[in-house]
């Protein structure tokens, strides 16, 4: 019998136990012994629910108790889940966990830990939520090297550009929506302003490149200003706008960066709308591959997790070979990085525009007035800064 404890019974927790519990069958099946959850940790009470029967408040009752191997750690936040985190792991537990702000801070330590007490530290959920891009990247995506790792990792800010685009509206009407939904936070900072793709990012980056990608080190830009002229000139360029994770390694170096990027038609990410995410990795072998699902939400964030319960099952006594090295990725400076360049000025810059760039492409947009948007040839933020002397531009995106 596996016994495994939940930290938490929020959202992901009630989740998870509800997979183990409902799904039990399944997950039984793959692991090849009977499972089941013990004990839910949470200092709340949950009247007239089954988890009453496993519920603790008491955090060493799990500690102490030796037939407990995995702990499930799903109460987000930095503390006291690191602290939890670690005492399991000490005690001799697996540990795994949908914490990104926990892996993306302390992963690189936590890792370490696990592997000198000879267990395992996984963290599926943290990335993508039910996508299982972390899993393929260990295992499957292992013969090639990789030059360009995107994604719209974030559901609530996907949400909101897709509504912006689809309906014309403004960001903070979009947003107040999303909240009155539950969509979106009532605290919505991280999403919006990009901090929970840059751990994301970081996450994904660290374990493709094999070293610790430090997430304060990521130039990171959200969406809130995106204003409804945007979604038209990009619409009228068979464009959309969507919030990247990006790490790109070329012969300039390795740039690393969250920010809303203008996507053709023709890029896998164009038409990934509402809470879904995507990732799309480039291999030199293997070229393009992209993964596509519901990145957050309690049952497929939770469908995840047991995903890693299975796996830490299945391999009691074993040190997987998972994560990364100590050793820190040098990111270069994300102005350098070349990409074109939409710049949206005030139709008064207009030819002082055209005069300062030997090639740009006028985005047509008959129903803005008094505004004008341009897509650049590829060149760095740098140049492109330089030769707009002093244009003061109302918007500046990079285009993938
Ligand atoms: N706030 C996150 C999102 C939850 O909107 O994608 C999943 O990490």
């Amino acid at each position: 019998m596996i016994n495994v404890a939940i930290l938490g019974y929020g959202t992901v927790g009630s989740g998870v136990y509800r997979v183990i519990t409902d799904n039990n069958d399944v997950v039984k099946k793959s692991i090849g012994e009977d499972i089941r959850v013990s004990h839910v940790l949470d200092l709340r009470e949950f009247p007239g629910d089954p988890v009453m029967d496993v519920l603790t408040h008491d955090y060493d009752e799990i500690l102490n108790d030796d037939s407990v191997s995995i702990v499930v750690e799903v109460m987000g936040g930095l503390e006291p889940a690191n602290t939890f985190v670690r005492k399991a792991i000490e005690a001799g537990k697996s540990v795994c966990t949908s914490n990104k702000a926990l892996v993306a801070k302390f992963g690189t330590e936590i890792l370490d830990l696990a592997r000198a007490k000879g267990v395992n530290f996984l963290f599926e959920a943290s990335v993508g939520g039910g996508i299982p891009v972390i899993r393929a990247i260990n295992e499957s995506l292992t013969a090639d090297h990789f030059d360009k790792i995107y994604g719209i990792l974030n559901g609530t800010t996907n949400y909101i550009l897709t509504k912006m685009s689809d309906e014309g509206l403004s960001f903070d009407t979009v947003l107040k929506d999303a909240q009155d939904k539950g969509y979106a936070e009532r605290n919505p900072e991280a999403d919006i302003e990009g901090y929970d793709t840059c751990r994301k990012i970081a996450i994904l980056t660290s374990l493709v490149y094999g070293r610790f990608t430090d997430f304060e080190d990521i130039s990171t830009e959200g969406i809130t200003k995106i204003t409804n002229n945007d979604m038209i000139f990009a619409k009228a360029a068979d464009m959309s706008i969507k919030l990247f994770g990006l790490t790109e390694k070329n012969e300039k170096g390795t740039f690393s960066m969250v920010a809303p990027f203008l996507v053709g038609r023709d890029d896998p990410l164009y038409s990934v709308n509402d809470v879904y995410n995507a990732v799309n990795l480039h291999g030199d072998m293997l070229e393009d591959v992209m993964f596509y699902g519901q990145g957050a939400g309690s049952l497929p964030t939770a469908s995840a997790v047991v995903g890693d319960v299975v796996e830490l099952a299945k391999n009691k006594g074993k040190v997987l070979p998972f994560g990364w090295s100590a050793d820190k990725l040098m990111l270069s400076d994300v102005n350098e990085y070349e990409t074109a360049f939409y710049v949206r000025v005030n139709s008064g810059d207009a030819s002082a525009f055209k005069n300062s760039f030997a090639d740009v492409k006028c985005i047509e947009a008959p129903e803005v007035t008094g505004e004008v948007a341009f897509i650049t040839e590829k060149m760095s933020k740098t140049v492109l800064t330089a030769r707009l002397r002093d244009i003061e531009p109302l918007q500046i995106l990079r285009v993938n």
